[in-house]
């Protein structure tokens, strides 16, 4: 099989690392878009443009027979409208509302994700369909892919950030961009004994297994 991963930039990475570790057989071919990213502020329409050329090129000249989106900005945004131009079944990630919604027990949770996935409707949809009663803090983040892709990490900016959540009485931290994986270790210290910090690899995972059965 072989499976393609698309993000902006470094973050699909730590999805093509999650994949590697329980699918080793498999091969994977990423690809990003070191001209455009980040991606975390553009607009679907712009998004559209960028990443269809992109997909076309795994699916088509690359011969993936699935992809992995490994964004949420493009996936809370346009992950239809690629559906309906692909042949090919695209594994998608969003913001994990529904897992926050059963974790939290302050009824308070931190989403750090990109400007344009705060703004998607899917998100606002998440969070009508598993958010009641439960209030959402979503910190600026909007520079932390850039400062991720640049290998330029502010671990003190980041610290402030996690800690106010805390303070705020968040006790689950949703890591809603896949370039904050790698910043993983220092959410995670911050929040020790606070709160509880998620992020999609696993699930997106064990949904690529069940889509690969299907070929089987
Ligand atoms: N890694 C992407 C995400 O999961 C996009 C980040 C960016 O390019 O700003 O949203």
């Amino acid at each position: 099989m072989k499976i393609g991963v698309f993000d902006s930039g470094i973050g699909g990475l730590s999805v093509v690392e999650a994949i590697k570790k329980t699918l080793p057989d498999e091969e994977v071919i990423f690809k990003n878009d070191t001209k455009n990213v980040p991606y975390g502020a553009k607009t679907p329409e712009q998004l559209f443009g960028l990443v269809l050329p992109i997909l076309n090129q795994l699916a088509i000249k690359d011969g993936c027979q699935v992809i992995v989106i490994a964004c949420n900005t493009v996936s809370t945004t346009i992950i239809d409208k690629l559906r309906k131009e692909l042949e090919i079944p695209l594994v998608a990630m969003e913001p994990m509302i529904k897992p926050a919604s059963r974790l939290t027990k302050t009824n308070k949770v931190t989403v750090c994700a990109t400007p344009t996935t705060l703004k998607s409707k899917r998100y606002k949809q998440l969070k009508d369909l598993y958010g009641k009663g439960i209030e959402f803090v979503e910190p600026d983040c909007s520079d932390w892919s850039y400062m991720i892709e640049t290998n330029n990490v502010d671990s003190k900016k980041i610290a402030q950030i996690v800690n106010d959540s805390c303070r705020q009485g968040s006790d689950v931290i949703v890591l809603a961009c896949t370039h904050y994986h790698w910043i993983e270790d220092i959410i995670v210290s911050n929040a020790r004994g606070r709160a509880v910090v998620i992020q999609p690899e696993e699930p997106v995972v064990k949904q690529l297994m069940r889509v690969l059965e299907q070929f089987a």
